[in-house]
């Protein structure tokens, strides 16, 4: 399966750790940047990573800033993304039975790595549960359809 990865400056460290993780477990990791621990804006990453996943290019993405916040909040403006911000493996869980996110989003100053591998494990290894939730998915759409 293919993966799309982006960050800015504060989730850099984190998502060069978990791309490794990624690519070890297998997966075909394409890295969106940036690349290096200087100043960049958030916004420009997760609009890369989630514009790739929403053209179906990518089985789902994982984006980091400093805390996760704002790269999901950018994320979720780009039709048909659920962008999660996780925090441990039961909100990685949820993130995928209930809600059906593609894109894990993690803090780089608030998560740690094992942390961060438990929610990309947690997220892996189970499926959206559809019923009652895929109806609440539907809801979501619709707003972002018809307001
Ligand atoms: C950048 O300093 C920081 O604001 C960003 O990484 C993120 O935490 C925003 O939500």
């Amino acid at each position: 399966m293919r993966v799309a990865i982006g960050s800015d400056h504060g989730g850099f460290r984190l998502k060069e750790e978990i791309k490794s993780y990624l690519i070890e477990k297998g997966y075909d990791v394409d890295d969106f940047g940036c690349y290096s621990e200087e100043s960049v804006d958030y916004p420009d990453f997760a609009k890369k990573v989630a514009e790739a996943v929403a053209k179906g290019d990518y089985g789902f993405g994982v984006l980091m800033c400093g805390t996760g916040i704002g790269i999901s909040i950018a994320a979720n403006k780009v039709k048909g993304i659920r962008a999660a911000l996780c925090h441990d493996g039961l909100t990685a869980r949820l993130a995928k039975q209930h809600n059906n996110a593609n894109i894990l989003c993690m803090g780089g100053r608030t998560t740690g790595l094992e942390t961060a591998k438990d929610i990309v494990d947690n997220y892996l290894s189970h499926e959206f549960e559809g019923g009652r939730h895929l109806r609440r998915i539907n809801k979501i759409m619709d707003i972002e359809n018809n307001g």
